[in-house]
């Protein structure tokens, strides 16, 4: 009766059925899964969603990429970190993972094609590639003191299926930043066999440390979608907002450009008030991204400092994002080890297979709680990790 695209709903396990439990007791839990930013105790400024009551979205004008000012308020965010995009170049979508469904819909026939995937990563991959029946097909990150692109796996994976090769950086969970080599490993390769590189930098705003930001590598030989928005960069999940910058060679730039105009064209997806509201929503977000990049610095800080005392932990490098990942003592299972940190700490963390790390075992902990709830977390969490 319904198309088997549609993941069923997950069965309950272990995990879930545990998290009911504490919260059907109303145990106070100590949450470091926490991805929500408007949950996390930022202060937003009172008059950032004013804009939205704006007049001048009483008019609709349908436009498939976006209304000008919004795509030129998008490609001058683009400036303040140092990559120029031509705001014609600049699709508004209502979410990131809505540009992704584009992408896959340009880029893929349905039934047939396949796009690369980074393991370990964001998760919603493979119900995205799923809901449009695209296939999905990974390819390794390997940690060796920092995060690398296993590039010999891409090609051993690699099949005339492949239409898109995506990359995160900063990629979630891991918090790496590919090097300028890796991402022009990944263009020359893509460009190469007539693919398209989707680079996911919903997080380059938030560098861990001020010396590494994002490297922008221009110009790019292949076909290359840029993907960003304000559910991160502004701390505004619900307000809508994403969007992509279409780069590369200007014949594919311009043939790919007229093909997604009708994608958009179609859904008309993104509203009037967000895209009149764009402007100053990207001004009024740069606060809200302030305290939230303070906060995860601080936080990733704190957890090196604890970590620090306890040699048979590990804490991961990361570059940027908002989680970091501590490699702990195989002693048991994460599964294990996760439910005894609910039930007995109260301290709600994610396991590493939850993001598809290659071996146990791995804690991924969010950096976007509250600093005294983070450490207070973490103290447990590594106390419970060797106890
Ligand atoms: C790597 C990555 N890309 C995209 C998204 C989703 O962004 P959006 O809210 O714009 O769909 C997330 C959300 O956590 C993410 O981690």
């Amino acid at each position: 009766m319904f198309s088997s695209r549609v993941p069923g709903e997950l069965a309950p396990n272990r995990l879930t059925l545990a998290i009911a439990r504490a919260r059907a007791a109303e145990r106070t839990i100590l949450d470091l899964t926490i991805a929500n930013p408007t949950v996390a105790g930022f202060e937003y400024p009172g008059s950032l969603l004013k804009t939205l009551a704006d007049t001048a979205a009483l008019r609709y004008e349908p436009r498939p990429f976006g209304l000008p000012p919004a795509r030129a308020a998008v490609a001058r965010d683009y400036g303040r970190r140092g990559v120029a995009v031509n705001a014609d170049r600049i699709v508004l979508t209502a979410s990131t993972s809505e540009a992704y469904s584009h992408l896959f819909k340009l880029l893929c026939e349905a039934a047939r094609d396949a796009v690369m995937i980074p393991v370990p990563s964001y998760p919603l991959f493979e119900h995205l590639t799923r809901l449009d029946g695209v296939g999905c097909i990974p390819y390794r990150l390997d940690y060796h003191g920092r995060w690398t692109v296993e590039l010999d796996g891409i090609d051993s994976a690699w099949t005339d299926r492949v239409r898109a090769v995506l990359a995160v950086s900063p990629n979630n969970p891991t918090g790496s930043v590919l090097s300028a080599l890796e991402a022009d490993e990944l263009a020359r390769r893509c460009a190469a066999r007539g693919a398209a590189l989707i680079l996911d930098e919903v997080f380059a705003d938030f560098p861990l440390d001020a010396g590494r930001a994002a490297d922008a590598l221009q110009p790019w030989p292949c076909l290359t979608f840029r993907l960003g928005g304000l559910s991160k960069s502004a701390g505004l999940p619900q307000v809508k907002l994403g969007w992509m910058a279409v780069e590369g060679p200007d014949a594919l730039v311009c043939e790919a450009l007229a093909r997604l105009e009708l994608i958009c064209d179609t859904y008309l997806s993104v509203s009037t008030p967000v895209q009149v509201a764009a402007p100053a929503l990207i001004a009024g977000g740069a606060a809200v991204r302030q305290a939230i990049l303070a906060r995860v610095r601080a936080n990733y800080a704190a957890l090196s400092r604890l970590a620090g005392a306890y040699p048979a932990v590990d804490l991961l490098h990361a570059d940027a994002g908002w989680s970091a990942v501590i490699r702990v003592p195989s002693t048991r299972s994460e599964e294990d080890l996760v439910l005894e940190l609910l039930e007995r700490d109260g301290v709600l963390v994610h396991p590493g297979f939850f993001f598809d790390f290659p071996h146990e075992s791995f804690i991924v902990v969010s950096l976007l709680a509250a600093p005294a709830a983070f450490e207070e977390g973490v103290r447990r969490l590594l106390e419970r990790a060797v106890a």
